[in-house]
């Protein structure tokens, strides 16, 4: 055995918190997940990026169990997760979905309320709730505001908070950089780092942004007409040359 393998080995007996397995996802005759699988390990960011219709939100639907699966396996904790949506946060996944998908005319704090709905604890979900205006204090201020009155980025932050109200132990973000201004998604996605690093929290990301998904994540896979057709580490897809060209808009960009 050499130096490597050595070094490598305890990393690969690590069990995976989130594991997909063989996924498949068939809506009528489209096959939209053709047999995707990925681990997410505990503390990492992993980045799923793709283009328009890749199967980006199928993956994160079908996890949370809001879509059914025709195939595959998806463990947390190497335990199958629950197939509906409420039990899958409950079993500590939750996700903050493309499109924001805020309740409109309740409140920012109404919103993040609905967030908790797994803990039963009042002290708990006010503990979370700091937690949360302590990530975002513009969610604070704006407390009392219907969330549909929020500009892009204050609808993000909502989106990611309520999520995280749900004191998860995996996050799923569904294309936070979607509709804002580059300035707000840098913001965005300092905050996440921010989530973590502070909290520690694991972090399972897809987007079209292929070039912010990498700088922040640690590994990443490619999806491609719902099929992995790469992965690796982000710093190295970064400067791969079929990456480059195919998703980062070619050597000029950035
Ligand atoms: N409810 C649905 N009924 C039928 N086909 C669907 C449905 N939802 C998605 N699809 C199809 O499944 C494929 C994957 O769609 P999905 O929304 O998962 O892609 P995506 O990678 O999230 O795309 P985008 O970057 O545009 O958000 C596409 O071909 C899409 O047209
Ligand atoms: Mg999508």
């Amino acid at each position: 055995m050499n130096e490597e393998t050595a070094y490598y080995e305890p990393l690969q007996q690590q069990r995976p918190l989130l594991s997909v397995k063989n996924l498949s996802v068939n809506y009528g005759a489209i096959k939209a997940l053709k047999g995707v699988s990925l681990d997410v390990n505990s503390g990492e960011i992993v980045a799923v990026i793709g283009a328009n219709g890749a199967g980006k939100s199928t993956l994160m639907t079908a996890i949370m169990g809001d879509i059914r699966r025709s195939g595959g396996q998806i463990l947390l904790n190497g335990l199958p997760l629950p197939e509906r949506s409420y039990q899958v946060v409950s079993a500590g996944v939750s996700l903050s979905p493309e499109g924001r998908k805020l309740f409109a005319p309740l409140t920012v704090y109404e919103n993040l309320e609905m967030g908790a709905f797994p803990l039963k604890d009042k002290n708990e979900i006010r503990e979370q709730m700091s937690h949360v205006y302590e990530l975002f204090p513009r969610l604070e201020e704006r407390a009392g505001q219907y969330a549909g009155t929020l500009s892009g980025g204050e609808q993000q932050m909502l989106a990611i908070g309520r999520a995280l109200m749900a004191k998860p132990s995996v996050l799923l973000l569904d294309e936070p950089s979607l509709g804002l201004a580059p300035i707000i998604i840098t913001e965005i996605f300092k905050e996440l780092t921010a989530i973590n690093k502070t909290l520690g929290m694991t972090i399972l990301i897809v987007e079209q942004n292929a070039n912010k998904a990498l700088m922040l994540s640690h590994r990443a896979y490619v999806l491609q007409t719902g099929t992995i057709v790469m992965e690796g580490r982000s710093k190295d897809l970064l400067s791969n040359p079929e990456i480059e060209e195919a998703y980062l808009g070619g050597k000029k960009h950035q």
